[in-house]
Formats: C-alpha cells, sequence, structure tokens
C-alpha cells in the first residue's frame, strides 16, 4: 500500500537495543556486577533460567553490527550505556578506562557512517553495589546517578548530542518492587515502588544540568512506556477502575515531569487503599517537583499495545458485560493496537506540553525462524511496522511534533524474565554461534528509509 509522504527530510528513522540485552561481557574488561548480572543468574528468575553473560556478545561483535546499521541506512540508533560498565561499584572516583574505550569506538564508528547516536543513561542495569546500600529506594542513588551521567557524558558530549536519561521509570518502580518480576524481585512494596519512581525522576532532573554542560547543544529526553487504556464496558465500574489504571501508569510520570505535580487523585488513593502511609510521601522534599520538572528538548515514547481495563473489585453480577475483546495478539500475548498509538499520541499532546516527540520504542515478538532456504520470513513483523507507523504518520498530519521511530529492536536479545523466548529483531541472531541473519522485515525496513516513509 503506497503511503503518502509525510514525514519531514529531517525525520530520523532508527533501531534501539540496550546495553544488558545484546552486550554480554558481563564480567570483562572492569565492568562491575548490575543487577541483571545477579537476577538472571538466581535460579527461577528468568525462562529456562537463561541469562545476559553473553547474549549477542555485541561488546565483540560491535564492529559487524555497525556495518548491519550502516547497512540498514538508519540516520539514528539508540543504544544504552552500562552504568557498571563505566562505574563498576556506583560509587567509584574514576570511571573505567575500559568501558569508556568501549563506547568511545561504538560512538566513533557510527559518526564515521553518518549514524546518529540516541544514548540512554539507564536502562536497568544498576551496578548492584548502589543496590545493595537501597538502589532507587534511597535518595542517595540520585548524587550516585549525576556522577555517572557526569563521567560518561563529559566524556562522549562533544559528540553525543541526544541524550535520555531513563528508559520507562514505570518498569524499574513496578515491576522491581510490586509484581517481583524484575531485580530486586520485591512484591508489594507500594513505599518502596514510590520512592522509585520519586528517585528516578528526581536524578532525571539533577542529570539533566549536567549534561547541557558536558554536551553543548544537546537535545535531552526520558523515554516512558505509555499506554492508552480504555474502559472494558461503559459501566462507571470500569470507567473507574481505568482512570485508575491511567493514573497509576501514565500520570504518575506525566504530571511531575510536565505539571510539576504528582497526580492527586492517585497519591490519594495509595492513602485511602494504606499502599502508602502519609509518611512515605515525606520523601518529597522542597524542590523535588521544580527539579524533576526542569525543562527537556523532547519525550520519548515507548508504545507497544493498548489496556483494556476491567474493574476487577466487583463481581461479574454487578457490572456490565465487557464490550470490548481483544483483537489479533503477538506472540507475547501482546494485542496489536495501532490506532491506540494515534490516540496516546492525540491524548499527549492535548494534555501536556512535551515539545518534540521520538517514538523511542515500537515493535513486536514474533520467532519466525530461518526456512530451508535461510530466509527469514516474519511478514507479521512487517506488517506491525506498517500499521503502526501509519498511525504515527496520522498523527503528524494532525499535527504531532514527531521527529523520529526507532524499530524496537535492531537484533533478536535477551528480553528480560522472558530470556530468549521473545524475538523482537530485525535482524535473527542465533545465540549459538551468534550468526546475525537479516529478516525480511529488515529488507523491507532499509528499502522504507530509503523511501523516507513512502512505502512503495
Ligand atoms: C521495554 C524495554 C525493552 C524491551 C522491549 C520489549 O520497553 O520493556 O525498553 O528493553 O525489551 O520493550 O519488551
Amino acid at each position: 500500500m503506497k503511503m503518502k509522504k509525510i514525514f519531514p527530510d529531517d525525520f530520523m528513522w532508527g533501531v534501539a537495543t540496550s546495553s544488558y540485552q545484546i552486550e554480554g561481557a558481563a564480567f570483562e574488561d572492569g565492568k562491575g556486577l548490575s543487577v541483571w548480572d545477579t537476577f538472571s543468574h538466581e535460579h527461577g528468575r528468568i525462562k529456562n533460567n537463561e541469562n545476559g553473560d553473553i547474549t549477542c556478545d555485541h561488546y565483540h561483535l560491535w564492529k559487524n553490527d555497525i556495518e548491519i546499521l550502516n547497512d540498514l541506512g538508519v540516520q539514528a540508533y539508540r543504544l544504552s550505556v552500562s552504568w557498571p560498565r563505566i562505574n563498576p561499584t556506583g560509587f567509584d572516583k574514576m570511571p573505567n578506562k575500559k568501558g569508556l574505550d568501549f563506547y568511545d569506538r561504538l560512538v566513533d564508528n557510527l559518526l564515521e557512517k553518518d549514524i546518529i547516536p540516541f544514548i540512554t543513561l539507564f536502562h536497568w542495569d544498576l551496578p548492584q553495589e548502589l543496590e545493595d546500600k537501597g538502589g532507587w529506594t534511597v535518595r542517595d542513588i540520585t548524587d550516585a546517578f549525576v556522577q555517572y551521567v557526569d563521567m560518561i557524558s563529559r566524556y562522549l558530549g562533544d559528540r553525543v548530542k541526544h541524550w535520555i536519561t531513563h528508559n520507562e521509570p514505570w518498569c524499574v518502580s513496578y515491576l522491581g518492587y510490586i509484581n517481583g518480576q524484575f531485580p530486586p524481585g520485591i512484591k508489594d512494596s507500594w513505599s518502596k515502588s514510590f520512592a522509585t519512581v520519586h528517585h528516578l525522576l528526581l536524578s532525571h532532573g539533577m542529570a539533566i544540568p549536567v549534561i547541557r554542560s558536558n554536551s553543548k547543544d544537546s537535545h535531552i529526553g526520558i523515554s516512558l512506556n505509555l499506554n492508552h487504556s480504555i474502559p472494558a464496558s461503559s459501566s462507571v465500574h470500569d470507567k473507574e477502575a481505568c482512570h485508575k489504571y491511567d493514573g497509576r501508569f501514565n500520570r504518575l510520570f506525566l504530571d511531575p515531569l510536565y505539571k510539576k505535580q504528582y497526580p492527586e487523585d492517585i497519591m490519594d488513593g495509595f492513602i485511602e487503599e494504606g499502599l502508602l502511609n502519609p509518611q512515605d510521601l515525606e520523601i518529597i522534599q522542597d524542590g523535588d517537583l521544580e527539579l524533576i520538572s526542569t525543562n527537556t528538548d523532547f519525550l520519548g515514547i515507548n508504545y507497544y499495545s493498548r489496556g483494556i481495563i476491567r474493574n476487577s473489585k466487583i463481581s461479574e453480577e454487578d457490572n456490565l458485560p465487557v464490550e470490548i475483546i481483544q483483537g489479533e495478539k503477538t506472540e507475547y500475548g501482546w494485542e496489536i493496537h495501532p490506532e491506540s498509538l494515534y490516540d496516546l499520541l492525540m491524548r499527549v499532546k492535548s494534555d501536556y506540553k512535551v515539545g518534540n516527540i521520538y517514538i523511542t520504542e515500537n515493535g513486536c515478538s514474533y520467532s519466525c525462524a530461518p526456512d530451508s532456504s535461510g530466509k527469514i520470513n516474519d511478514e507479521k513483523r512487517i506488517h506491525f511496522h506498517k500499521i503502526h507507523i501509519q498511525e504515527l504518520q496520522r498523527a503528524v498530519k494532525d499535527g504531532i511534533s514527531c521527529k523520529g521511530y526507532f524499530a524496537w529492536s535492531l537484533m533478536d536479545n535477551f528480553e528480560w524474565a522472558e530470556g530468549f523466548s521473545q524475538r523482537f529483531g530485525l535482524v535473527w541472531v542465533d545465540f549459538n554461534t551468534l550468526d546475525r541473519i537479516p529478516k525480511e522485515s529488515y529488507y523491507w525496513y532499509k528499502n522504507f528509509i530509503e523511501q523516507n516513509g513512502n512505502d512503495e
């Protein structure tokens, strides 16, 4: 289907990865342990008890991977820096030189090929020794984060001009402290979860002036996994449940960042439901919200699916029948709903002054493998990206200032608690041989980029 050209010539088409998910070399060249090195070695935490010790071995195969990026023709590449590769314990006063050298070479090679690096500073691989001292639940972590950001941005700031402070603070705070799927694997600790939210956002605000000072003319943002959710029925019960879900998933982050306040209904609800005590909110000190809402240049949105919210606190008999039925899902079980990307973008535009937007992640999990001829016919992935880009195109036409789109992910990688069972890559990775094989979606995206979004 021919897509009418709508994206400006300076629109950036890219792909995204993250350090723990692709680098491997978990114990090499002075790198310290991250919470994911520890967590993935705890029996039962990761599907099939897999871990990221090697994963794609990008740490050693980075040159080959940059050749792939160059062949793909992306204008930009979103990667993350491994904090413990730069500051092994989190308390070191000097950076680990071999860690700096790795990212130095990576950035120089990307720039040689006219690929713009977008660096995510924290994509979940926290130094274990900082976790041992309380991690994101204690305020001191903000100083440790700023020190790390100073180390890496001082070193790369002359060449890297696009910075993302945090990736998906909701995942770190909710999956780490409420459902326990992520490190440190704690369940139902709302006080620790909220402290994590607050200190992640506070460290974001504290880091911005440091990056600006080390990286002249930089563009700085944060990447949030936002979810457009709707009530499962028109009942008041489902509408209320949906408003609360939206508050805890989206507004808990967007409001402090762009409105200098936490959402009152959500904070009151935490207290009313006994999830937080009033003293749990004393971690919010004077000036914190001012810092958290420090001006940024863009909002990164990671979009995968929508939420259909059913009130679980009342019986089915006391509720209206479910009206919204989920459509086709990916192999991860996430509903494919591109229209909700449009709805999400229009809602963000109408409710928040976010300036520019980048879609910093959008992708799907399909395990489609090489056939007898070696071809990987992942037609469903091509379709997924096409229909989501069409909705992005519609939103841009309707006034969304989106400057780029990053497909998640360049290559199959370690999918956190799912191990290697979920494949999101445009490039297949054989985790035994470490061979990379471009999928059909890679060739489609390559052609699509050459046409700057006109899909012949
Ligand atoms: C996230 C992370 C990625 C995931 C991807 C698929 O958004 O959860 O940023 O690391 O791998 O989203 O789940």
